[in-house]
């Protein structure tokens, strides 16, 4: 075996490369693009002319200076004409203004009249065509009355008052009969339409969904508790999707079009947005939302949720404490940030972490932690910061353990470089199906990232920079487990040696589909990382932990 650092942890040597700052690179500045435009929360402040009626969509989504209208996207199926008398409020497309707007844009196009359903969700919650009739009739007039403009100055609270208000109005006027419960919902309707998020809004406010999904206006999915399931939430039409879609990538200053149908983004509140629009997604725009956590789970939580033992737990503390270098491997949603998040949890209070994330996950509880985010090119196409730039930066800020949220491509190779030149106990995600499956990507990535080294020199780096691999995975049943913890011990020939510390093993399924499994101990008694865990003091929780989860699994083989 060899390859592998001194057994014995030195304290890391102070910053041996002296801060050079680098030029053009400012971390820390997630978001601000040269010519942001609509600011969150704000999405009704098209600078409309006076008199003139600003810019708007029907179904409310109402563009902001820098929003571009997206209807050159063809609108699913042609819908049944509305009658006449519901589009009371519908402007000529000569009386629009053009919002004022730093980027070129097309022309936007004139206000559609409003079309009901096209076609009812395969749940439509119950809310009839009728509902959708009255609100239309309701909306459009609410934005006759209404002027945007000083909307989109009031904050949420007197916004919605000033459209309650008018609201009820109209409703007397129009002799619309409805129930209180009914008007409050309409209400609740027109204001998310007006406001905020359409049809997204009730979804976004819920804290127990993990993601979002939106396969056209029809069809929504949501994640809960690891469950799909069907939503009966539904868009007007595609059209009003698609600028849902651009209002929320406009705020980090992109845009989704056809011209550019790809955009990833974030809501406000640190939620991930993908967007794929049309003619990319054929059905209409696929929205995808990772709703960003308030409260991640702990590691307490994992071991109540069975995805490890309290052994397990344990030993990973002490892993996490120790500053051994680990790699958390998984495939999508398995919990890999989760886990992270968890690990983080043991580093000592004293230490200086820097975390590198695409958009800012993690939740350190330690008081010297520098957070920085990568940064997307912006409409020009300029200015992106790279997982790779941010790594290479963090080299020069001192760091004592570096946290890279994902590593996906050539960052991997300065990540194993700091690993193993003093900052050990540095972490990073990446995504696979099993601790081989890790080091393998780990080694393609490097190589892809055009390092000319060859395949045995990359092993070496790998080996000698990571220790303990941790494999996290979502079951078939939607529950989440750790099924490895792994440890890369050194080479034979040009093969990476590893061994399992831990493993989960899958037994059966029970009645309701729920997968039955253990978590059992390899029965190693002394891991590899055995002497640093006694320089830090550990070894005998180590020991006890170690004994115990075998014990667990002596019991379960009886
Ligand atoms: N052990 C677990 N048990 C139950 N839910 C979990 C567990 N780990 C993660 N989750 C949930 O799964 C979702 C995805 O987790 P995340 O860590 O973001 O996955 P990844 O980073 O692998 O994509 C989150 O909503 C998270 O709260
Ligand atoms: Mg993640």
């Amino acid at each position: 075996m060899f390859g592998k650092r001194g057994e014995t942890p030195t304290t890391p040597p102070a910053a041996d490369t002296a801060a050079q700052p680098v030029p053009g690179v400012q971390p820390g500045q997630p978001g601000q693009q040269p010519g942001q435009p609509g600011q969150p929360g704000q999405p009704v402040a098209a600078e409309a002319v006076p008199g003139s009626i600003p810019d708007i969509e029907f179904g409310g989504v109402t563009a902001s200076p820098g929003m571009v209208d997206p209807l050159a996207v063809p609108a699913a199926p042609a819908a049944p004409a509305a009658p006449a008398q519901l589009t009371p409020g519908v402007p000529e497309p000569g009386q629009f203004a053009m919002p004022q707007t730093a980027a070129p844009q097309p022309q936007a196009p004139p206000a559609q009249p409003p079309q009901p359903p096209k076609q009812q969700g395969r749940k439509s919650g119950g809310k009839s065509e009728s509902y959708y009739d009255i609100k239309t009739t309701i909306f459009n007039a609410l934005i006759d009355a209404i002027d945007l403009t000083q909307l989109g100055q009031l904050d949420r609270e007197s916004a919605r008052d000033e459209i309650r208000d008018i609201v009820n109005e109209i409703i007397t006027l129009k002799d619309v009969a409805m129930s209180i419960a009914e008007q409050e919902e309409l209400l609740e309707d027109i204001c998310n339409d007006v406001l905020g998020y359409g049809p997204l809004e009730p979804l976004l406010a819920r804290d127990d969904i993990a993601d979002i999904m939106v396969n056209g206006a029809n069809l929504t999915f949501i994640e809960v508790d690891g469950k799909m399931e069907e939503t009966n939430i539904r868009f007007r039409d595609n059209a009003q999707l698609l600028n849902i879609c651009q209002r929320i990538v406009s705020q980090i200053g992109r845009r989704v079009d056809e011209a550019s149908p790809i955009c990833d983004a974030r809501l406000p509140d640190g939620s991930r947005v993908n967007v794929i629009a049309p003619p990319l997604s054929i059905d209409g725009p696929a929205l995808t939302i990772r709703k960003f956590k308030k409260d991640r789970l702990k590691m307490d939580n994992l071991v109540k949720f069975d995805s490890i033992t309290p052994e397990g737990a344990t030993i990973l503390g002490i892993i996490g404490r120790v500053r051994c270098n680990v790699l958390i491997s998984g495939g999508t949603g398995s919990g890999k940030t989760t886990l992270l998040n968890c690990l983080t949890g043991f580093i000592d209070e004293e230490e200086r972490v820097i975390t590198c994330e695409d958009a800012a996950e993690l939740q350190l509880q330690q008081p010297h932690v520098v957070r920085l985010e990568t940064r997307p090119p912006n409409l020009e196409g300029e200015g992106e910061i790279t997982m790779r730039d941010l790594v290479k930066n963090c080299l020069r800020m001192r760091p004592e353990r570096i946290i890279v949220g994902e590593v996906r491509g050539s960052e991997a190779f300065d990540l194993l470089q700091a690993m193993n030149t003093g900052h050990d106990g540095s972490m990073g995600t990446v995504h696979a199906n099993s601790p081989r499956e890790a080091l393998s990507r780990l080694e393609s990535m490097i190589t892809m990232g055009g390092f000319a080294l060859p395949s045995k020199t990359i092993k070496e780096m790998i080996v000698g920079s990571v220790d303990v691999i941790v494999q996290a995975a979502r079951l078939r049943d939607g529950s989440r487990r750790i099924t490895h913890v792994t440890e890369v011990v050194g080479m034979e020939g040009d093969v990476i040696i590893t061994q399992d510390l831990f493993i989960y093993d899958v037994v059966g399924e029970d009645k309701d589909g729920k997968i039955i499994g253990e978590h059992r101990s390899t029965g190693i008694a002394r891991p590899h990382f055995w002497d640093r865990a006694r320089y830090y003091g550990e070894e005998a929780r180590l020991a006890g932990a170690l004994e115990k989860a075998e014990i667990r699994t002596e019991e379960l083989d009886v």
